[in-house]
């Protein structure tokens, strides 16, 4: 079969590939649409079913995961990770069966360790099934959209994820470069920068791309910005609280907080329409107008905007020279225009809001929840060229604990850094360590991620008599390297971090089996939207 593109989304997961004839097609999941949510329920009988359900919409009884792609390929010890998940604007895992336990998500009902990897795989294991079905051929390899920032352990999570699925991943592909590349085959688009903004259901994402040749559709990442917890979830919670107001339900009766979510979910979807919505919630008759959803949105348009414009005060000034030297074309012009993606793109006002922000054209709207599978798929067809940059800085920890910068995020691979020089702490030491940092934040080391550490050993001699060198590379092969070595030529010391599995075959084979056994025991026949509730 074909290679397909899998957006593996946080909300939504979707499959695409191009036909024989060139086509790009979004596969069919149901009636009317091409993803499914990405969520697992787990029921009362052990049965595990992929997309079946969004959360808050399972039975009472079932449990259910998801936002697993937020905690994909992070660690207990990423200093950011509590943080962005005491903001999300629901409970992780609803039932609190499901929680985070270390590096594992924890399954306390059949006393059984259940990781991200798993569950992601499991989503791909649907995506795989869901085109072969569609296909009537196997399918075995796929190309998979990941997020811009995503990190080397993220990017590795992704790939035990596939092997755990079956899937061979031929090639990690942006999503901003491929909702792009999408849009390039459906209009054509001139050379020059680009801005995306992808809001879903619970991420925004704004990525600033530079379209290099237009007949290849070849994208580089230049800045990329956002925010995690800010997405057509924050727009549904605006519209179940104007629910609780005209009906005069209470958020804490559970039932009723279940029906206005639905109610919300719906009346929403409606407004992107209509500027007058009629309907009932748990038969109380209701209607809300565009205006009032408007005003209530205030708040949460007003956070999307300082994405935008956050996004692009970044890379404003480097722009303006970037352009100025290279084509010598207008200096104030910052980018072409901007593509809209995700599922959100429609809510009322929002791209009003983009437009207001960003000071550009929007590109009028197509597809905004397949463009990502779409692109993907034109990249497993080799219909697109990308070029790799590092997602995240590289540096080293300082003594003082910030960080020296050495490579920095999007930088083109392969990335040697230059050759930087530093002392040990303090006088009469034996060896210093040296430990190798993803991320930017070159104030403080600690909200990096580490990525490994070695020592380097040196003579015992006062501070400012030993001089360490360290060079870091990044290559295309996704592993990192970084070498220290003493200036009067002692010793060379070197550590290489190829992407640190966290699994070995052996662990991923048994959780392969371990997902084929749960993925069997799903029902044939899809349920279809609104069994459950
Ligand atoms: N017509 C519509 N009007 C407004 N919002 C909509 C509409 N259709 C879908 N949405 C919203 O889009 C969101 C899902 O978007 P999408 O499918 O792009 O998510 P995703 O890519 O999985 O999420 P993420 O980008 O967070 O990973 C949901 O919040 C849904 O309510
Ligand atoms: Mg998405």
């Amino acid at each position: 079969g074909p290679t397909v593109g899998i957006d593996l989304g946080t909300t939504n997961s979707g499959v695409a590939y191009v036909d024989e004839a060139g086509k790009c097609i979004s596969i069919p999941l149901s009636q009317d649409k091409c993803v499914f949510p990405s969520t697992i329920t787990v029921d009362k009988r052990s049965k595990w079913t992929v997309g079946a359900h969004q959360p808050g919409q399972q039975p009472k009884s079932a449990r259910i995961a998801f936002l697993t792609k937020r905690v994909l390929g992070r660690k207990s010890n990423d200093g950011r990770l509590r943080s962005d998940l005491e903001g999300l604007p629901f409970e992780l895992y609803t039932t609190g069966d499901l929680y985070i336990d270390g590096e594992s998500l924890v399954d306390k009902g059949p006393d059984e360790l259940v990781y991200p990897e798993e569950l992601a795989g499991l989503t791909l294991m649907e995506a795989k099934r869901v085109a072969e079905e569609h296909l009537n051929k196997r399918i075995k390899k796929c190309v998979i959209a990941i997020p811009a920032y995503f990190t080397h352990d993220q990017r590795q999570a992704t790939r035990d994820a596939a092997r755990i699925a079956g899937l061979e991943i031929v090639r990690l592909v942006n999503e901003p470069s491929a909702a792009a590349i999408a849009y390039a085959h459906k209009s054509p688009l001139r050379d020059g920068m680009y801005l995306v903004c992808d809001i879903g259901g619970g991420t925004f994402d704004v990525s600033l791309l530079r379209l290099e040749n237009q007949s290849t559709k070849a994208f580089v990442v230049k800045a990329t910005g956002g925010d995690n917890c800010l997405g057509g979830e924050d727009f549904t919670r605006v519209l179940m609280d104007l629910l609780y107001e005209k009906t005069g339900f209470s958020k804490d009766d559970s039932d009723a907080a279940r029906k206005a979510r639905a109610a919300a979910e719906q009346f929403k979807q409606r407004l992107s329409r209509d500027d007058e919505v009629e309907g009932d919630v748990a038969d109380v008759e209701v209607t809300v107008t565009k205006a009032e959803f408007l005003e209530k949105s205030a708040p949460v348009f007003e956070r999307i905007k300082k994405v935008i414009v956050g996004t692009l005060r970044e890379r404003r000034k480097f722009i303006r020279e970037q352009e100025a030297r290279a084509e010598g074309k207008n200096v104030e012009k910052v980018f072409e225009c901007v593509l809209p993606v995700g599922g959100a793109s429609f809510t009322p006002g929002y791209l009003d809001a983009v437009r207001a922000a960003a000071g550009g054209d929007v590109l009028p709207p197509q597809d905004v929840s397949l463009l990502v599978a779409q692109g993907a798929a034109y990249v497993a067809a080799g219909r697109a060229v990308l070029t790799d940059v590092t997602s995240r800085g590289l540096g080293i920890k300082l003594h003082d604990g910030s960080m020296e910068l050495l490579i920095a995020k999007n930088a083109a691979l392969p990335a040697p850094s230059p050759v930087k020089e530093f002392q040990p702490a303090e006088d009469f030491l034996e060896a210093t360590k040296i430990e190798l940092l993803q991320g930017e934040n070159t104030e403080r080391a600690e909200d990096n991620i580490l990525l490994g550490e070695f020592d380097i050993g040196h003579p015992k001699r006062p501070s400012d008599e030993v001089r360490i060198m360290a060079q870091a590379i990044a290559s295309v092969d996704e592993s990192i390297s970084v070498a220290a070595w003493l200036e009067d030529g002692g010793k060379k010391e070197s550590l290489t971090v190829t992407a640190v599995p966290r699994f070995d075959d052996r662990e991923l084979d048994r959780h392969r089996a371990k997902n084929l056994t749960r993925f069997n025991t799903r029902s044939s026949k899809r349920p279809r939207e609104g069994d459950s509730s």
